[in-house]
């Protein structure tokens, strides 16, 4: 039985039903909840890039249930072209998050032994992020005092991973295992995916947080409100840099500067072996509206989108950010905590 419930149902963030992928709209939460259907490939496609599903581990598998809709669109004697032409669309979605194309990979190798066994791995990477999710917790929450305030940012959720979360998943297991526990969440700015989707989840579960600003981590850390930071990733390079939601590399150098331990929650495949370094690590620039525009609903319930910045004003908005490893004081993965460097990181793939 899944972690996510909601009213009184438990829920994935992303599944499959016949053809069509179905998702929880995390565009509209925390105003309304609801799932959004995407009957063809282009549909999961866009899905992903206007961040209808989110965060690495559900990215990863809505990939991976595009490949499968590709599969149940082709013929036999074209499928590996078709599905290599697809995983081509599907990874370039959004860039950073490598879980992505972890899962088109995966798809497309299976590909090569035949059709059942590609759609089956599409079902297994949703089923093994959910999994690792909740193993992460169980080692996460070893980091967990009885008492202790955590920091986050960004979610890394069950909306994130399919289920548990990466980030939250400790958390989770920490309260559920009758811990006091208070949780500090980041807003997250542009998107504020910390004020709008990790506190809702947090209200869900009955985990008591306080949403703070983005510019407000380093001022609770001094004075030492912050027990324990754990953040997730969307990819860990192979000597441990990690990239993570823009705003992460500022808490990180805050910590170390307080002595806060600082860790990175992620499943292996949020991993990239391929990537030596951060400097490799793609980062996505998104529109520069989501930064000068805001979008909510009014107290009649309208929703409407505002100018809140200086009209005509130009803005960047890099998505991501990169923590070097030597701010990270481990990184909690489905086989345990381990330090954010190559030899440890290398070994857990031994
Ligand atoms: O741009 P998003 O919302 O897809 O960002 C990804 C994230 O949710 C975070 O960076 C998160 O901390 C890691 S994803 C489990």
């Amino acid at each position: 039985m899944s972690l996510m419930n909601v009213n009184g149902k438990n829920y994935r963030a992303i599944w499959m039903e016949g053809t069509t992928v179905c998702m929880i709209e995390q565009n509209k939460l925390p105003f309304e909840f609801s799932i959004h259907y995407c009957k063809t490939i282009d549909d999961t496609c866009d899905a992903i890039s206007t961040m209808i599903t989110r965060g690495a581990g559900s990215i990863g598998a809505a990939g991976g249930y595009a490949m499968l809709q590709a599969i149940l669109n082709s013929d036999d004697e074209n499928l590996f072209q078709n599905l290599s032409n697809a995983k081509q669309k599907i990874d370039s979605t959004r860039p950073t998050a490598v879980n992505l194309s972890y899962a088109t990979t995966r798809v497309l190798k299976a590909a090569e032994t035949s059709k059942e066994f590609a759609i089956a791995e599409a079902h297994a990477v949703a089923d093994e992020c959910a999994e690792h999710g909740r193993l992460i917790g169980v080692y996460g929450n070893e980091l967990i005092k009885d008492g202790f305030t955590i920091e986050t940012h960004c979610n890394a959720g069950w909306l994130a991973l399919v289920d548990y979360g990466s980030a939250l998943s400790p958390i989770y297991a920490a309260h559920n295992s009758g811990k006091n526990i208070h949780v500090l969440v980041d807003e997250t700015r542009p998107r504020s995916q910390g004020a709008r989707l990790t506190a809702w989840e947090l209200n869900q579960s009955g985990v008591p947080h306080t949403i703070i600003p983005d510019n407000a981590g380093a001022h609770y850390m001094s004075k030492g409100k912050v027990d324990i930071m754990i953040v997730g990733a969307d990819r860990i390079a192979a000597n441990g840099d990690t990239a993570n939601k823009i705003g992460t590399l500022e808490k990180a150098i805050a910590a170390q500067y307080y002595g806060i331990p600082f860790y990175i929650a992620a499943p292996m495949s949020t991993i990239d072996l391929d990537t030596p370094n951060g400097k490799g690590i793609p980062i996505e620039e998104r529109a520069e509206e989501e930064v000068t525009y805001s979008y909510g609903k009014d107290n009649k319930g309208n929703f409407h989108t505002i100018l809140t910045a200086s009209p005509g004003s130009k803005a960047s908005n890099p998505a991501f950010d990169i923590t070097p490893a030597e701010l990270i004081t481990g990184i909690i993965t489905e086989k345990g905590i381990v330090k954010a460097n190559i030899e440890s990181i290398k070994k857990l793939f031994l």
